[in-house]
């Protein structure tokens, strides 16, 4: 009698892409710890332009970002999905507290650690700031802060996360965002622009390798957490940017015949020579789509905000 595997999400998740028909894993299960230590390397190369261009617009245009978002002083309470380690956040925080705002600030994220980090350094470097962090699903903690109806919201959703996402996850996504907004609450959309492709290029082929080794890392864990038997040295890291629909997209190229067994799924998987495994997207946008983004779920552009190569956006968006 065949005997049913109790399955980890991973483990599903990673049966379901590579059983597909182009295979693909899912970009979210990079962030291990190494992965994460790896996405830091990235983000500290100059050629990753991202990071820093929203550093600068938090930096220089705080003062705007801060009469935008609040401009009766009256309560509010700052809720920051996936906020990691609050570094950009934690500049437009010491302003909003050096100019007295009245607010509170909600981080949430998955990670419980990266959430008493963040805690444990706001308590020293801002102890006036009233912070209550929430550990778990977006939506779910969302849903439970809708409760509190008379606080307006200013949600922030920053670092091209969004950009992640598939069309439709952007849409479910998006949905969620205005299901669980109120009538004057806002959100802030880090958004990564379209822009010269050789640019794009240079941030998601990087000459340093960093970013080579972060999607082979993707395998050295299903062989980790899976059991799995990937032999990295069979597998190229590939860049494609279409600027027509604005996708960076990364792919791991079989550079043999070979088969792959992952124990925790007792199957065997095939690759043939050259075949690709879609790995990640990173989608680009222009003002005309993000405007069209924020009309189709409920909310207004009230002001963008850009870094002074127009590289990348805050969108600050108005629940209708
Ligand atoms: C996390 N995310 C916004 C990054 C991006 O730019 O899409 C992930 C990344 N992938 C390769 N380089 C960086």
């Amino acid at each position: 009698m065949e005997q049913k595997l109790l399955l980890s999400q991973l483990a599903t998740d990673t049966l379901k892409g590579l059983s597909s028909n182009p295979k693909y894993l899912l970009s979210k299960y990079f962030y291990d710890d190494e992965g994460s230590r790896i996405f830091q390397e990235i983000m500290n190369m100059p050629e990753y332009y991202l990071t820093d261009c929203e550093h600068e617009i938090f930096s220089s245009l705080k003062e705007e970002i801060t009469q935008a978002i609040c401009p009766e002083n009256k309560l509010f309470n700052l809720v920051e999905l996936g906020s990691g380690d609050g570094l950009k956040t934690k500049i437009l925080l010491k302003h909003l507290v050096e100019e007295g705002i009245n607010f509170q600030y909600t981080p949430v994220d998955i990670s419980a650690k990266a959430n008493l980090e963040l805690v444990e350094s706001l308590k020293t470097e801002l102890p006036a700031l009233q912070v209550e962090a929430k550990t778990g699903d977006y939506f779910q903690k969302l849903k439970n802060l809708n409760g509190h109806a008379s606080i307006q919201k200013i949600i922030f959703f920053l670092g091209s996360n969004i950009g992640n996402f598939s069309h439709d996850e952007t849409t479910e996504f998006l949905s969620q965002l205005s299901a669980y907004s109120n009538s004057g609450d806002k959100v802030l959309i880090g958004l990564d622009l379209k822009k010269s492709p050789a640019i794009i290029m240079d941030a998601y082929n990087d000459p340093h390798g960093h970013t080579r080794r972060f999607n082979l890392n993707h395998l050295v864990r299903l062989n980790r957490e899976l059991d799995a038997d990937f032999d990295i040295k069979k597998f190229e890291q590939q860049t494609t940017y279409n600027p027509q629909t604005g996708e960076v997209k990364s792919f791991l190229i079989s550079n043999a015949d070979q088969t792959v067994q992952i124990g925790t799924l007792e199957k065997t998987f095939r690759f043939t020579k050259w075949e690709a495994i879609f790995m990640e997207r990173s989608r680009k946008y222009d003002f005309q789509t993000i405007e069209k983004l924020a009309l189709n779920h409920g909310f207004k552009v009230v002001q963008n905000f850009t870094d002074q190569r127009n590289y990348f956006v805050d969108s600050l968006w108005e629940k209708e």
